[in-house]
């Protein structure tokens, strides 16, 4: 665990229905550390979904890459997954594969839970950058002027100014830089790197400065905690106060590695002005349909 960010829950077993007042309690610590996590659970896939509905409502396991046969809440994270940085030409920067899920869409995930199943001796560590501690430590100058600023989220690459969608992945969203949280009220700096493509209203190599800029800010290793995962092991993040970074190393191995993930519906950013996101390319997403 880190000074700001990240905090281990004990004495608590996820298998069984909680007391409300538990729940409320896992809650309140999520907000306030933004990535919680317990050791030795072993949930099932049932378990793991009746768990999250106790924290929220699931939505789809992955609304593009699928879900779990009967169930259609659970979405597989395996070692199989391709690997960012051997995808494509692009250079290998410190926030390279950094993001916070699925900003793409207009209402991205309020949460994100992780479960790991099979899990390599060593190697295959989350990390986990707290975007409200990372807006915080910027200037009060830099905090105005990103106060204000607007970004568009997808899959594609930027060309100049204009983001080209692939036909595959067919979601984009224009969200604010500083996202309020609904909860907190506590100001997040909403900069997902992998999907944040340039901001609103600045010419091409603004907009590239200053997200670089902001990118390498974020992911600084005093706003970051690392998770050694044990099977067993269960990960809650608050998409709306963080991001994440998956482990490339496991890929130099010959350890598999195996985690499932429910992601919980979360509401329509909000910027400081009041100002919520908007859809450019695609739908909300909703509830997913129990399968049982
Ligand atoms: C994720 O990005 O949701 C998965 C993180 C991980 O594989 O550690």
């Amino acid at each position: 665990m880190s000074v700001r960010t990240g905090a281990e829950i004990v004495g608590v077993d996820l298998k069984h229905p909680l007391a409300p007042r538990t729940a409320k309690e896992i809650w309140a610590a999520l907000l306030q550390w933004k990535v919680i996590f317990f050791r030795d659970q072993h949930l099932d896939h049932a378990q793991h979904v009746a768990f999250a509905r106790q924290l929220g409502e699931p939505t789809i396991g992955h609304v593009l890459y699928g879900h779990e046969e009967n169930f259609p809440e659970v979405y597989s994270v395996a070692k199989r997954r391709e690997r960012h940085t051997h995808m494509d030409a692009r250079p290998i920067r410190p926030w390279t594969g950094w993001h916070t899920d699925l900003t793409t869409i207009v209402n991205p995930p309020a949460a994100s839970i992780l479960r790991g199943v099979t899990i390599p001796p060593y190697g295959g560590d989350t990390q986990f950058a707290n975007l409200v501690a990372a807006y915080a430590a910027l200037s009060p100058a830099m905090q105005k002027f990103v106060d204000g600023l607007r970004g568009i989220h997808g899959y594609g690459e930027v060309t100049g100014n204009a983001l080209t969608q692939t036909n595959r992945k067919s979601f984009s969203s224009e969200h604010p830089l500083v996202r309020v949280h609904p909860e907190t009220g506590e100001r997040a700096l909403y900069v997902s790197p992998e999907f944040l493509k340039s901001i609103v209203g600045l010419g091409a190599r603004e907009s590239q400065v200053l997200l670089e800029f902001l990118w390498e800010h974020c992911v600084r290793p005093e706003f970051v905690v690392r998770f050694r995962w044990n099977a067993g092991d269960v990960a809650i993040w608050d998409n709306r106060a963080t991001a994440h970074l998956a482990p490339e190393d496991v890929f130099d191995t010959d350890f598999d590695r195996q985690l499932y993930r429910v992601t919980l519906v979360g509401d329509v950013p909000v910027g400081v002005d009041g100002t919520p996101s908007r859809p450019i390319v695609g739908e909300m997403l909703g509830p997913a349909q129990p399968a049982h």
